[in-house]
């Protein structure tokens, strides 16, 4: 099969999809590498290095999108990515389709198969997006305490407090990959943390795990209104696999928090878990509503890119390497967490939580692998 590698182009974003050890692998299994110039550079991969393993550099992104058989991204395709993609390629990124309508009737349109990293799940695990979760779950408290200090906006508040002076609140919601992360970095910098979820398994794991200023708080919406009137920072890391976020910070409920506070919406890839979240970059990460200060960057992993792309790779490589194998619909039979990874088919959503975010029919991937 031959492998297509472009350069990622959404704002800010200086991950890469492969690494030389990726090439070699593919490159082994007797598959084409093409890479466009440059590709690898924001993550501190030379061209050369690629080349070294057997890929061949392509000057444009057009020329890898128009011989690929199979592209590899990082991030969901922008306007011009889209446009270049054609029927049947098989397209392996982030896609995020649940709150962006757009891509998804433009995937569609295109009669690709889109395989989305974020639902690739091998027991209950989302494999692909834990790196990432991980990265954007520590990053995101140290955004929390960074917009704290006055000189930004924030409450000027110290996060681990000082000798006889209260630390900050962290307040957490959701417990997962990207919460407990978030959780850990607070507790590490002397916040008092308190994480919500409603999953009580998981809340008493947390409970075992995390440090002693670290609480578990069962998530329900008179729990939540109470919490965020006294949380100087909340961090959004809630999610529902595949699934537009649920909004459980309403406009109204900004009204009970202090001038300053910070929202750091880590699941804004998904739609956000505040009402009132928009998508941000990394040049220009925040705004304020009503005095309390968002910070929504879509893609937070890509601020160390160095970092995020060998811990992106490491965990999609091998999915990678079984399509490219035996092609995706042999993958997919063979393998239920490349199956779960499908999004879109042909011209069909086969992704039950994307087709209802959308209201577009929904068609099993049974039923599309049968045919
Ligand atoms: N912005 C970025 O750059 C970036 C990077 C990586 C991941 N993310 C996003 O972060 C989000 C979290 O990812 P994750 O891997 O940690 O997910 P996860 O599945 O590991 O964790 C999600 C948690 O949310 C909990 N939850 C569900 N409904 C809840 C509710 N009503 N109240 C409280 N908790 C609830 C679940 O029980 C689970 O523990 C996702 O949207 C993911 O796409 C964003």
């Amino acid at each position: 099969m031959i492998i297509g590698v472009p350069r990622e182009v959404k704002s800010d974003e200086n991950r890469v999809s492969i690494t030389p050890a990726g090439v070699h692998e593919f490159v082994k299994s007797r598959h084409e590498v093409i890479i466009e110039k440059g590709a690898g550079l924001g993550s501190g991969i030379l061209d050369a290095e690629y080349e070294s393993e057997g890929a061949r550099l392509k000057r444009s992104a057009g020329e890898i999108y128009k011989n690929a058989e199979m592209i590899i991204k990082v991030k969901e395709p922008q306007q011009q990515e889209i446009e270049m993609l054609h029927q049947g390629q098989i397209l392996c990124t982030f896609l995020h389709l649940a709150p962006d309508k757009h891509l998804t009737a433009g995937l569609l349109d295109k009669g690709i198969i889109g395989i989305a990293y974020e639902t690739i799940e091998v027991d209950g695990k989302l494999v692909c997006l834990e790196p990432m979760s991980e990265i954007a779950g520590k990053i995101s408290s140290l955004m929390g305490a960074y917009y704290l200090s006055s000189a930004h906006g924030g409450k000027g508040i110290l996060a681990g407090g000082v000798a006889g002076v209260h630390s900050a609140n962290f307040l957490v919601l959701g417990g997962g990959t990207a919460g407990i992360n978030a959780a850990k970095v607070a507790a590490g910098l002397g916040a008092k943390v308190a994480v919500m979820d409603i999953d009580l398994e998981r809340m008493r794991y947390l409970e075992d795990v995390l440090p002693k200023n670290c609480e578990t708080i069962m998530s329900n919406k008179i729990n939540i209104e109470f919490e965020i009137a006294r949380a100087d920072v909340i961090i959004g890391t809630v999610l529902i696999p595949g699934a537009k976020t649920p909004k459980l910070v309403t406009r109204e409920m900004l009204g009970v928090m202090k001038q300053g506070t910070v929202i750091v919406d880590v699941s804004i890839d998904q739609g956000g878990c505040a009402e009132t979240s928009r998508p941000t970059t990394h040049s220009n990460p925040v705004y304020d509503v009503g005095g309390v200060i968002h910070y929504c960057v879509t893609n937070m992993p890509a601020a160390y890119p160095r970092s995020s792309t060998f811990a992106l790779t490491n965990a999609t490589l091998p999915f990678a390497l079984e399509i490219a194998g035996s092609g995706w619909k042999k993958a997919a039979l063979r393998s239920s967490a490349i199956a779960m990874g499908v999004n879109i088919a042909e011209g069909r959503v086969v992704y039950q939580h994307v087709a209802e975010a959308h209201a577009l029919p929904y068609v099993p991937i049974e039923e599309v692998l049968r045919i």
